[in-house]
């Protein structure tokens, strides 16, 4: 069982300038909570309660605020500042302390998952005991992603960053699980011609060593990836359709927490008593009757 995440919310956010010049883009608003709270409520949905979030130099402080150690939601957040982004892999180098002997599942921290039979999912893939999985979704265009091409027993035969010419529209979405052997096969990573070392090299590794599987976003499922103007908007649009036609709330951290049995109401009331007077406690205050 994959009991450790880490949420990737470092970068500079340079597609989404202005916007992320003065503020991180995980913690720019979709609809009602900051963005950052949609990969967590994904890590807490998979049942994982100890949490590295790893942020921009200077920025912690932004995040303590929000989460403090995270004892409010049943979880525990650490914090590791990066200074510079050096590509996805990173999270595992500088993470290294923090996976200690365990496997560890990593989120990117703009990434956005919605939908039925999620959690099942999910939870299917923190039983991963060796080798790594990716989930895969089927996207327009995948040239903007790493897309992976499949055979017809859906066994993954190569991964592609970002490929010029069409290969598969399976895109590899930012939701990654993997053993121990992570920290090691990412130190061995060489830097790419844009100067970074690429997610992609890494789930090479393991796919050359016959250890990558692949799980599948259904169509019932959404996937977005808010790292543009127009999908940051798309997904704001899509939380406030559903949230405003159901009445319930997506990421809703409390609410998960709560279900999970992680805290009880009295730490629904600390919370409520923290955000103030605002339509997140309004929801939150439900729960409690
Ligand atoms: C990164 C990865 C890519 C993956 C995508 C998912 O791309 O390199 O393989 O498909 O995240 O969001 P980026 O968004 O950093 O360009």
């Amino acid at each position: 069982m994959i009991s450790k995440g880490i949420i990737l919310a470092g970068g500079v956010g340079t597609r989404m300038s202005p916007l992320t010049k003065a503020v991180n883009k995980q913690l720019l608003p979709i609809y009602d909570k900051p963005l950052i709270f949609y990969p967590l409520s994904i890590l807490m949905l998979s049942k994982i309660r100890d949490i590295l979030i790893i942020v921009n130099k200077g920025q912690v402080n932004q995040y303590k605020k929000l989460f403090q150690d995270g004892t409010n939601l049943g979880i525990k957040i650490s914090y590791q500042e990066q200074n510079k982004p050096r590509g996805l892999p990173e999270a595992f180098i500088l993470g290294e302390k923090f996976i200690g002997k365990k496997s560890v599942a990593m989120i990117l921290g703009d990434n956005f998952f919605y939908g039925q039979g999620l959690s099942k999912n999910l939870k299917k893939c923190t039983n991963l005991i060796s080798g790594a999985k990716v989930l895969l979704h089927k996207v327009p265009n995948p040239e903007l992603f790493g897309v992976a091409k499949v055979n017809k027993n859906n066994k993954i035969l190569k991964i592609i960053e970002k490929p010029k010419k069409f290969v598969s529209n399976l895109a590899v979405t930012g939701l990654y699980f993997f053993d121990n052997k992570v920290v090691k096969y990412s130190k061995k990573l060489k830097p790419s011609k844009r100067g970074e070392i690429e997610i992609t090299d890494l789930l090479n590794i393991y796919k050359k060593k016959g250890k990558l599987s692949a799980d599948y976003i259904g169509r019932g499922g959404a996937w977005l990836d808010t790292g543009s103007i127009e999908d940051y908007f798309k997904t704001l649009l899509f939380v406030h359709a559903v949230e405003n036609r159901q009445g319930v709330k997506i990421a809703c951290l409390e609410e998960i927490a709560l279900y999970n049995k992680w805290i009880k109401k009295s730490h629904v009331q600390k919370q409520i008593k923290f955000y103030g007077n605002c339509s997140y406690s309004k929801y939150l205050k439900k729960l409690l009757v």
